[in-house]
């Protein structure tokens, strides 16, 4: 099946790796478009406060941003980065500091059968939980990769809360996100999938709770700065000790 608008958003989700595939060579330069993309991964990374010898789970790493941002905020780390998609991780390949990462392709349902089989102090899915087919039992298999003590970081959109998140959420990704999308990878039905994947995804009340439901503490979350308050959060918890 290829992804369509009308697939059901719980098939969609299946063919998400494969859509990224598709758009793989083009993402950099999209998401370069995007004010504080990059920093706002910065800030995730940062906000895990990990040590700088922390072995490091950076899942669904696309093209490796999120790879990029825990590699400067934890020089010293030992970084294993996950995705399903073969065409995202083959444009991550291609950064001049990608030999110092171990990549693994594989499924965030279930990074341990890929080879990520951890402990690790800090694990984070930028882009990622919204995707997979059914997040709790993701979330059951993070919390087991998760050393006692360790810090994971879920990088989302968040807007089912907010009224106001809602409508800037849905304006923005119409007018530009959508459209850039169509100029930069024509037929690629990924960012309209983005548009309702987002609107779909549960509010950041909820998204704490199913957390806490998981066995995860010290639940919070922090906000992202520009157009992106409100919208993009960092939700982080922690393994109990
Ligand atoms: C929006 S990109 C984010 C990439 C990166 N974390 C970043 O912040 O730039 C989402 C990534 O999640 C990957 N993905 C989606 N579902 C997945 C799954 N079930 N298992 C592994 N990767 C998945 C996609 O292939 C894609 O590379």
């Amino acid at each position: 099946m290829t992804m369509t608008v009308e697939t059901p958003l719980a098939d969609a989700k299946r063919e998400v790796p494969a859509a990224f595939n598709r758009v793989a060579r083009r993402y950099d330069l999209l998401t370069g478009l995007n004010p504080g993309y990059r920093r706002h991964l910065r800030y995730s990374a940062e906000r895990l406060a990990l040590r700088d010898d922390a072995r490091i789970l950076d899942l669904c790493c696309g093209t490796g941003l999120s790879t990029a941002a825990l590699r400067d905020v934890y020089p010293r780390a030992t970084i294993t980065a996950l995705d399903a998609s073969q065409g995202m991780l083959d444009v991550a390949l291609t950064k001049p500091w990608a030999g110092e990462v171990r990549w693994l392709c594989g499924d965030a349902m279930d990074p341990a059968a890929a080879g990520a089989d951890g402990p690790y102090d800090g694990i984070l899915m930028a882009y990622g939980i919204r995707n997979v087919p059914d997040a709790d039992a993701c979330l059951a298999n993070l919390f087991e990769l998760l050393a006692p003590g360790g810090t994971i970081c879920f990088h989302e959109y968040s807007v089912a809360d907010s009224a106001v998140s809602r409508a800037l959420w849905n304006f923005v990704a119409g007018a530009i996100i959508i459209p850039a999308g169509v100029l930069t990878s024509p037929g690629s039905p990924i960012y309209r999938y983005l548009r309702r994947s987002v609107v779909d995804f549960d509010g950041v009340r909820a998204f704490e709770e199913r957390l806490r439901r998981a066995g995860f503490a010290d639940v919070r979350t922090k906000p992202m700065d520009g157009w992106q308050r409100g919208i993009v959060h960092s939700f982080l918890a922690e393994r109990p000790r």
